[in-house]
């Protein structure tokens, strides 16, 4: 695993040295709030073993309270995470504070982050509380808190749109009990950015104590200003930025930590504030994170996007040639994306394939080293040049859907331009047992769905099927994304096969598996962002 650079922390896990930008991912919690986005345990486990080696200060793992698959993985992660802090949050009660402090228990740095909504509109007509009774919320559960760990965050839900006085006013009773961080969410992406900064100066300026705690921002991307305010919050005095890998989030998602991290870094002339994100690992969360939630990055997204180094316009690309800088403000390498290369061909050995696994940052244990191997075997048969992309797709799918109930064992299908309509012959292995089933259906991949629910007995509703190619070519493996929808809940399923049935059939039952663990949370409605 790639090592952060050193950076000293103290026992709350805040930076010691008071222009550090501390890092806070939410991708685990506020990100995994998007519809369909939810992670199992392996997925996540595997996410917070690539963020910890990116070097993220704080991971924010889940929401404990919301449900037993919440707790275990807050818990799982907190035992195996070393170098940063691993958090829970909770809302202001009894019940969700002890549940938090129970789940980050084992962490090295374990961290509380408790919240309660702050403006006039979130008290009178979701909580229904007067603000006296908020304010003594604030203070008993920052308390409460602190008997579980040192290092406890307070959150004023929808901060931007609370009353100023009302904030200095919280704010100075959570520091008083004991908060570490104080965190200020942009709730509902609401403010702009000179608004969102003065809100920072102000709290510098008007809470007695305010030196005493590190401030936080949390902003959510309604309005497309979520990494503007981040930043602009950063220059007023905030030291710590929550934000998730690609974006992900509620509704238009949270800033996201790849343009936070990439602004920091590449306009360090006006924002001295280096975070210790190893930048160079941000495309491999990019794309784990895209995997295990089916959520495809957008071809422009800033960063992380497949053109976001691109470049097709004649005189772009004359000018790059000349002088990288010319067009470049940054390099594709310092955020880990290098030339597409023909890594092994189908006669490379074991050895081979492990060292191009660790030149390439990955340290995922012997038995999941097999599992790859095995597969990239399979690929090297089917495809000649396999490159980099490829073994990131394999090696992602190998490592997170390790407890997946249902697992595809066979596939056969009949289409073509004869008038007999496409069957699919399809085996399952469920719960270790195999079984089979032949479907005819309107074309190859309606057989190999109607063949997986015949087999599984459940019947989501189909939202949306996507392809894209994995690298170019007509070798090229297809990833499909499938996302389905059965009481309310939805979730994503993703896979990349050379054969697109293969991998139509593979994300459908990644999502089917997800469906059939997720738990109904018992308390999302608290959290309204
Ligand atoms: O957006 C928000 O206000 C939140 C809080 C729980 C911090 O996610
Ligand atoms: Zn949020």
């Amino acid at each position: 695993m790639t090592k952060a650079n050193e950076t000293t922390t103290d026992a709350a896990g805040s930076a010691t040295d008071p222009e550090r930008i501390i890092v806070f991912d939410t991708t685990m919690r506020d990100g995994e709030q998007s519809p369909g986005a939810s992670m199992n345990l392996s997925e996540k486990l595997r996410i917070a073993e690539v963020l910890e080696g990116m070097g993220v200060d704080v991971i924010e793992a889940g929401f404990p309270i919301a449900s037993e698959g919440d707790f275990e993985a807050v818990n799982e992660i907190a035992k195996v995470v070393k170098d940063s802090g691993v958090c829970g949050l909770a809302r202001a009660g009894k019940a969700d504070i002890e549940r938090a402090g129970e789940a980050v228990k084992p962490a090295r740095r374990p961290r509380i982050h408790t919240f309660i909504s702050t403006s006039p509109l979130h008290m009178k007509y979701k909580l229904q509380m007067e603000p006296d009774d908020v304010y003594q919320a604030v203070i008993d559960s920052v308390t409460h808190a602190r008997n579980f760990t040192d290092d406890v965050e307070w959150s004023c839900e929808d901060g931007s749109r609370t009353e100023h006085d009302f904030m200095c006013r919280c704010v100075e009773a959570a520091i008083d009990a004991g908060a570490a961080t104080i965190n200020i969410p942009d709730t509902v992406g609401y403010a702009l950015p000179d608004e969102f900064a003065a809100i920072i100066a102000m709290l510098r300026n008007r809470v007695p104590n305010m030196d005493k705690a590190v401030i936080s921002v949390h902003c959510h991307n309604d309005l497309g200003l979520a990494v503007a305010n981040s930043l602009a919050a950063v220059k007023a005095g905030a030291r710590q930025i929550e934000c998730t890998i690609n974006g992900l989030g509620e509704r238009a998602g949270n800033a996201a930590m790849e343009e936070i991290v990439m602004a920091l870094r590449t306009r360090a002339d006006l924002m001295p504030y280096a975070p210790r994100i190893v930048t160079e690992n941000i495309t491999k969360a990019s794309r784990l994170v895209s995997t295990v939630t089916g959520f495809t990055v957008q071809p422009n997204k800033a960063i992380v996007g497949a053109n976001a180094f691109a470049h097709e316009a004649g005189i772009h690309q004359d000018g790059v040639l000349k002088h990288a800088g010319t067009y470049e403000i940054m390099t594709p390498e310092s955020v880990g994306l290098t030339e597409s290369k023909l890594v092994l061909g189908k006669h490379s050995g074991r050895h081979a394939f492990k060292e191009k696994l660790k030149e390439m940052g990955y340290d995922i244990g012997d038995n999941a080293v097999e599992d790859a191997f095995k597969r990239f075997k399979d690929l090297a048969d089917l495809k000649k040049d396999v490159f980099d992309e490829d073994i990131i797709a394999l090696v992602d799918e190998t490592v997170v859907r390790t407890n997946d109930r249902i697992k595809l064992a066979s596939l056969e299908v009949l289409c073509g331009t004869v008038h007999t309509p496409p069957k699919a012959d399809l085996s399952l292995d469920i719960d270790g047992e195999v079984t089979s089933a032949q479907s005819t259906g309107d074309g190859p991949i309606d057989a190999v769905f109607k063949a997986i629910k015949a087999l599984t007995g459940e019947d989501p509703h189909l939202q949306l099927y996507q392809v894209h190619a994995v690298t170019e070519g007509t070798e090229a493996q297809a990833e499909v994304t499938v996302r389905l929808e059965e009481k309310g809940k939805t979730v994503n399923g993703q896979s990349a096969d050379t054969d697109t049935v293969v991998a139509s059939a593979k994300a459908y039952i990644n999502a089917l598996n997800k469906l059939l663990v997720k738990q109904k949370k018992t308390a999302p409605a608290a959290i309204s962002a």
